[in-house]
Parts: structure tokens; sequence; C-alpha cells
């Protein structure tokens, strides 16, 4: 009797840890505050200063493909998943010396759907089509040159690449080191947070939630990407003309989707991100 009664406490012993450990490693599912925008932008691609011929090129093909309806329908195809296209380089490496010439290349981050992300091992998004209609318009091949987000500035600038195709917006702090096309796209930052979360839940606006923001402590942590409008927003940045929010911690990852990785397993407590990017990865980390 008393080992029977013994197996049985050990037995109840190892379902409560197991489940204690099940519950904290468990991925919760999280929510995007999509109505409540915190900031206003709008997106264009990056050219080097003194690289007017490219600018003009790619305002062209905008201009055209606004007029047509085309950037619409290209836009509303990535976002409602019905788009087909992919890309893949053609070289394994960014192309030197005289054949360089016979390239576009664009620096993006490949981490930001819908506007460009990895499909298996092919490129695609709405920058990735844009990119490739603008080689063909110059008769070049393609060459995606994917990098760290908060290095595709640099590499225009450096002309390592061409063309800043990111889904980067546009701002006078940027201004002043690169070039910016037309604008092809209006965005916000919006709040991701767990969809169990009590500390945004009565937020009627978006002016609710920066109160909120506003008042918790240095160990709430907001996630963001490095270098991008959401990191700056959060941590502030005066040439940017974000006052941030100082009163917490705001953490950069190298993609948003590391940041709502860590927002569904408990590590930071919000995510501040693109909005249609938002949208998307949320519904990949729920699923
Ligand atoms: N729009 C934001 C910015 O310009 C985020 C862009 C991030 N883009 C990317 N491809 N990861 O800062």
């Amino acid at each position: 009797m008393k080992k029977i009664i013994s197996f049985a406490l050990a037995m109840i012993m190892i379902l409560a840890a197991v489940s204690a450990l099940a519950s904290c490693n468990a991925k919760s599912k999280v929510k995007v505050y999509t109505e409540y925008e915190l900031t206003a932008e709008k997106y264009a691609f990056a050219v080097a200063k003194n690289n007017t011929e490219l600018k003009e090129a790619a305002n062209e093909l905008l201009a055209d493909l606004k007029a047509n309806g085309e950037l619409d329908k290209i836009i509303n195809s990535f976002f409602d998943g019905t788009a087909e296209f992919t890309y893949t380089n053609t070289v394994s490496a960014v192309p030197t010396g005289a054949d360089r010439e016979n390239y576009l290349v664009v620096a993006t981050n490949a981490y930001f759907p819908p506007f460009e992300y990895y499909q298996g091992n092919k490129l695609s998004g709405v920058d990735m089509k844009i990119a490739s209609l603008l080689a063909e318009k110059l008769d070049k091949t393609l060459y995606i040159y994917d990098m760290n987000f908060d290095a595709v500035i640099l590499s225009v600038q450096k002309g390592q690449a061409d063309i800043g195709m990111a889904g980067m917006t546009v701002n006078e702090e940027r201004l002043k080191s690169v070039d910016f096309t037309s604008e092809y796209y209006e965005s916000a930052q919006v709040l991701v947070v767990r969809e169990d979360d009590k500390v945004f839940a009565d937020c009627k606006s978006a002016d609710d939630i920066v109160a909120k923001l506003e008042k918790q402590e240095k160990s709430f942590k907001v996630g963001t990407q490095n270098g991008t409008t959401g990191f700056m927003f959060s941590a502030g940045n005066e040439d940017f003309g974000y006052d941030g929010f100082k009163n917490l911690t705001t953490s950069g990852y190298d993609t948003g989707a590391l940041a709502i990785l860590d927002l569904a397993n408990k590590k930071v407590d919000a995510v501040i991100l693109d909005k249609q990017p938002a949208i998307m990865i949320a519904d990949s980390t729920n699923k």
C-alpha cells in the first residue's frame, strides 16, 4: 500500500513539474493593434545623392505603375497572398569589375513581408517585384543584396548597392545621407502584444497606447528591429524627431520576426513594427 501511495505521489510530482515546464515554455499567441497607428510614414527607395539617372528611372517607373493601376495590383497581390512572383540571384555574390555595370544591385533586408521575404530560398515581395521591373527597364540583371536593415543606407551611400528597396520610410535624417525616389506606400508603426495582455487592454486610440507606454518602467521591454523607425519611435532619437520612451527598455533585434518570437515567448512585453509586416509576421508566429 505504502509503495503504491509513494509511487502515485511521485507521478503527481513529475506531472506537475512537466506541466509547469510546458506552460512556461509555451508560445503565446500575439495580436496586433492595427487600428491604432502610432506614426504616419511613407516608403520610398533610396539612391545615392549623385545618382539622378537612377532616381529618375525609378520615378518614371513608379509614375507609370501608379498611372496604369499596376502598383495597387502588385501591392494587393502580396497583401492577399495571390502574388506568384519570386526571384533568385543569377550569381552568388555582388558582381565586381567591368561586369558590375550590367547589374542593378538592390540592397534590402529580406525579413519584412509582404515587402521583401524569402519563399523557400527564393526572394519575393512588393519591393522585389518592383526591383525586377526596374532592372528590366534599365536592361540590367537584378542582384538582390540581402543585409541587415541598418546597413542598407550605408551600402547605397558607398555605391556597394545601387538602390535601397526595403520598405524604407523617408525622413529628414536619412535624406542627409541619401536621396529618395517618389513615395509608393503609406505605412505606420503599430503595437503588437500577447493575446492575454492586460496593460493595453482598455486602449481606445493611439494616444491611449502612447500614454500607457509612458507609464511603464525599465523592466517593461519593447522589441523592435534595429535601425528602423520603430526602434527610434520607442528608444527616442533626436535627429529623427522622436522623443521615445526613456522610461522603458527598447530591445533591438535583427528582424521583426525575432522580436515577435520573443514576444510570444514572453521575453519582451510588446513589439513596435510597421503595420503590414506586423500583421503578417504575427499571423505566421501564431500558426
Ligand atoms: N519602415 C521602417 C523604416 O524605414 C522599417 C523598414 C524595415 N525594412 C526591412 N526590409 N526590414 O525604418
